[in-house]
C-alpha cells in the first residue's frame, strides 16, 4: 500500500512526507520542482531514514499520471499539494493559476477515477472564507468572496470535490483548510523557501533578522485589533503535517465521505506580537516600520479547530516560540 503525494518536494508536502514515512507509509512523490528543489528529497530521506519513489513531472499531464498509477498498483490514496500559491502572482497570471491548480486537480481526479482510487486529501486554505462571517471561523461559516485568482482556485476545487462526491458517494475526500503555516522541521533540513522577496510575514521576518532585508513593513496599524495590526492563526508546519496523517486515518476508517476541517491553532497573534515573539525566541532584532495597509488584507482571521480535534483527534501542539525558533533555525543552516 502506498500514498501518492503531488507536490511532495514543497514546503508542506515535504514535512507531511516525513511524518508519513515515520509511521511506516510507503510514499510516491510527483513534483516538477517549479517551486522546490531536488535536494529536498535527499533531506526527506535523511530525516526519515527511508526511501521514496519519485517521479519528476507535471501533475497536470495525464500520461505522466497514468504511468505512475500503472507502475504503482499499490496506491490507495492521493494527497494533492501541487499547485501555485502566490496571491500576488495569481493576479498577474490568472490563466497559469487556473490551469495549474484547477486543471491539475481535474486531471488528477479523472485519472484516480480511471484507476478506481477514491481516497483524496486536498490542500485548501482559510482564504476560501473571504471576509470572515464571524471569528473564530468554523467549517460552517460561509465561503466565497475571494479577492484573487489563487483563492478562487481553492474555492472552485472545493466545489468540484463536493459535486464529485454528490455524483458518486464512494469517494472518500478530506478538504483541509490551512490557516498560516510557519516554522520548519526541527532538524533544520527542510523548510520554506520562497523565491525572491517573500510576501508572507514569517519568511520576511526571518530575512530581516538575518540581514538579507533591511526592515519589515507592517501593513497597517489601524485595524480594529488588539494593537491595530493584522491578526492571524499561525500554525507550525509539523503540526499541520500531522493533521494529514489524522485525515488519512479517518479516510481509512470510513468507507466513504466528504469531510472538511480547519487546521489551525485557534489562537490569533498580531503582527507586532509575532515580531516580539520572534525577537524573544531567537535573540535577533527585527527592525520595522509602519506602512499602509496591503490591498485585499483582512483585519482578523483565526480558526475554531474543534471539529478536527473532535473528529480526527488532532490538535496543534507546538508553541509560538517553536514556530519562531524553527523558522530561524532553518534559515541559518
Ligand atoms: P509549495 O509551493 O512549497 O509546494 C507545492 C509543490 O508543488 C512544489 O514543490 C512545486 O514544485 C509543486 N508543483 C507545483 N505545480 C506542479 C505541477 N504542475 N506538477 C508537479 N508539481 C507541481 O507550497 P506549499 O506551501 O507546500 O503548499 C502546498 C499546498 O498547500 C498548495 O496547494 C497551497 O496552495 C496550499 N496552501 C498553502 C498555504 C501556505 O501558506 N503555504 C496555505 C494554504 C494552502
Ligand atoms: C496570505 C494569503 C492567503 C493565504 C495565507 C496563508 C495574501 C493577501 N493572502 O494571507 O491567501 O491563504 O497567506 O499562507 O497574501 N504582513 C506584514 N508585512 C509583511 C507581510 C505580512 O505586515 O511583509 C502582515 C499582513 O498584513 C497580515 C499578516 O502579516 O496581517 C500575515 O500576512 P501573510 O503571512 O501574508 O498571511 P495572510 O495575510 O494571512
Amino acid at each position: 500500500m502506498s500514498i501518492l503525494v503531488t507536490g511532495g518536494a514543497g514546503y508542506i508536502g515535504s514535512h507531511t512526507v516525513v511524518e508519513l514515512l515515520n509511521i511506516g507509509e510507503e510514499i510516491i512523490i510527483i513534483d516538477n520542482f517549479s517551486n522546490s528543489k531536488p535536494s529536498t528529497l535527499e533531506s526527506i530521506k535523511e530525516i526519515a531514514k527511508k526511501e521514496i519513489r519519485f517521479y519528476e513531472g507535471d501533475y497536470t499531464n495525464k500520461e505522466t499520471l497514468e504511468k505512475i498509477f500503472e507502475e504503482n498498483k499499490d496506491i490507495t490514496a492521493v494527497i494533492n499539494f501541487a499547485g501555485y500559491k502566490s496571491v500576488g502572482e495569481s493576479v498577474q497570471k490568472p490563466l497559469e493559476y487556473y490551469t495549474n491548480n484547477i486543471s491539475g486537480a481535474l486531471i488528477l481526479l479523472k485519472t484516480m477515477q480511471k484507476y478506481n482510487i477514491k481516497k483524496f486529501i486536498f490542500s485548501s486554505s482559510a482564504t476560501v472564507y473571504g471576509e470572515p462571517e464571524r471569528i473564530p471561523l468554523t467549517e460552517e461559516c460561509k465561503t466565497g468572496g475571494t479577492t484573487n485568482p489563487y483563492g478562487t482556485t481553492k474555492l472552485y476545487i472545493e466545489q468540484i470535490l463536493k459535486d464529485l462526491y454528490k455524483s458518486d458517494n464512494s469517494w472518500d475526500i478530506a478538504i483541509l483548510r490551512y490557516f498560516n503555516p510557519v516554522g520548519a522541521h526541527e532538524s533544520g533540513k527542510i523548510g520554506e523557501e520562497p523565491q525572491g522577496i517573500p510576501n508572507n510575514l514569517m519568511p520576511y521576518i526571518v530575512r530581516v533578522a538575518g540581514g538579507q532585508l533591511e526592515q519589515l513593513s507592517i501593513f497597517g496599524n489601524d485595524y480594529n485589533t488588539k494593537d491595530g495590526t493584522g491578526v492571524r492563526d499561525y500554525i507550525h508546519v509539523v503540526d499541520l503535517a500531522k493533521g494529514h496523517l489524522k485525515a488519512l486515518e479517518k479516510l481509512n476508517k470510513e468507507k466513504s465521505g466528504l469531510y472538511i476541517y480547519n487546521l489551525g491553532t485557534g489562537t490569533g497573534y498580531s503582527v507586532l506580537e509575532m515580531v516580539k515573539a520572534f525577537e524573544k525566541a531567537t535573540g535577533q532584532k527585527v527592525p520595522y516600520k509602519i506602512a499602509p495597509r496591503r490591498e485585499g488584507d483582512i483585519a482578523t482571521c483565526y480558526s475554531n479547530p474543534e471539529k478536527a480535534q473532535r473528529e480526527l483527534n488532532w490538535k496543534a501542539e507546538k508553541t509560538l516560540e517553536e514556530m519562531c525558533k524553527d523558522s530561524w533555525n532553518y534559515w541559518k543552516f
